[in-house]
């Protein structure tokens, strides 16, 4: 029997999770247009729900929670929560839960991707040959960095950060991590080591980061920390754009202070500085850590049961503010 009660989907979501919701809850209701909700219309169309599936780019503040007058449960179709003021749906007793686990290699790869993109200079060899610029194989066309014997430094060493060094294995690269806990699984599968801030800045070829976003990691990357890397080094960002202080790395990128960086998050999404866009050592992706088919639709699910499991009196594993 369908319950009577109103959920709101932000924006239209695979249909695996849509269904369960539908089969669940009597009102669902689908934002189909084609673009995120204003702040404003997220404001007026919270009113009266009783559960929100959103998303990342859904900025859920205090000004959006006060006008929630029956919501129980906030179910963020992403693992990344910044996007919400935690203490705020606390404050008014709303479960916030999240997508951990299923689009964990999703990210990995895409990791990889860029890793592979920016030390081979894929995109701009792309160009160069689309532009009909490839006269026949010549020994020092488009050049880059090979993997294999190299350092990958892994800031955050958690679901993703783990995926990402287990994968450094088939690249036959020495792994170094800096986070709070041991991470058993990469010492002993990639013999990867634990190591400060600062040494793994100093010692990385290339650096991959994959930290929440917290006031603690705002800018955990900018200047000083620049100065600390190698000049040949690679800087990966597939966490949060905010982690890099991108007026720091754009400097260092123009200067040649480090070598390149492949970049697909960013400060003020979907703003991409022109400076950025320019750069031929930068490859950038318009935020698509989770975007396959697979790591999307299990989201969709995951995000579905959440409110499923809330709104029956239960408690999914997945609640961000217990
Ligand atoms: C997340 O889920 O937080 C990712 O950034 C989505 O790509």
């Amino acid at each position: 029997m369908k319950k009577d009660y109103t959920i709101l989907v932000t924006r239209q979501i695979p249909e695996a999770g849509l269904e369960i919701l539908k089969k669940n809850f009597k009102n669902v209701i689908v934002n189909t247009k084609n673009r995120n909700l204003t702040h404003n219309e997220l404001i007026k169309k919270v009113k009266g729900v009783d559960a929100i599936l959103c998303l990342l780019s859904d900025k859920i503040d205090s000004e959006v929670i006060s006008n929630m007058d029956r919501c129980k449960v906030i179910s963020n179709y992403a693992v990344g929560f910044n996007n919400i003021d935690i203490d705020e749906a606390t404050k008014h007793g709303i479960i916030v839960t999240n997508t951990p686990g299923v689009l964990t290699d999703a990210t990995a790869d895409l990791t990889w991707a860029l890793i592979l993109a920016v030390t081979r200079r894929i995109v701009e060899a792309d160009k160069f040959l689309r532009k009909g610029k490839f006269k026949g194989w010549a020994p020092t066309l488009l050049l880059g960095t090979e993997l294999a014997g190299k350092t990958l430094g892994i800031i955050g060493a958690g679901r993703i950060g783990t995926a990402v060094g287990l994968r450094a294995k088939g690249f036959k690269m020495k792994v170094l991590y800096f986070n709070t806990n041991r991470n058993e699984t990469l010492e002993e599968e990639v013999g990867a080591k634990k190591v400060s801030f600062e040494t793994l800045l100093k010692n990385s070829d290339i650096i991959t980061i994959h930290v929440p976003l917290t006031p603690k990691t705002k800018h955990l990357i900018g200047e000083k920390e620049i100065k600390l890397m190698k000049k040949t080094s690679y800087l990966i960002n597939t966490s949060r754009g905010e982690v890099i202080d991108e007026k720091a790395l754009i400097k260092a990128l123009k200067s040649g202070r480090i070598a390149g960086a492949g970049l697909d998050v960013f400060e003020q999404e979907p703003f991409v500085p022109k400076e950025l866009i320019e750069l031929d050592n930068v490859v950038l992706t318009p935020h698509i850590g989770s975007a396959t088919v697979e790591a999307r639709t299990k989201m969709a699910i995951m995000a579905a049961e959440s409110i499923v499991k809330v709104l029956s009196g239960k408690i999914p594993a997945n609640v961000v503010n217990s």
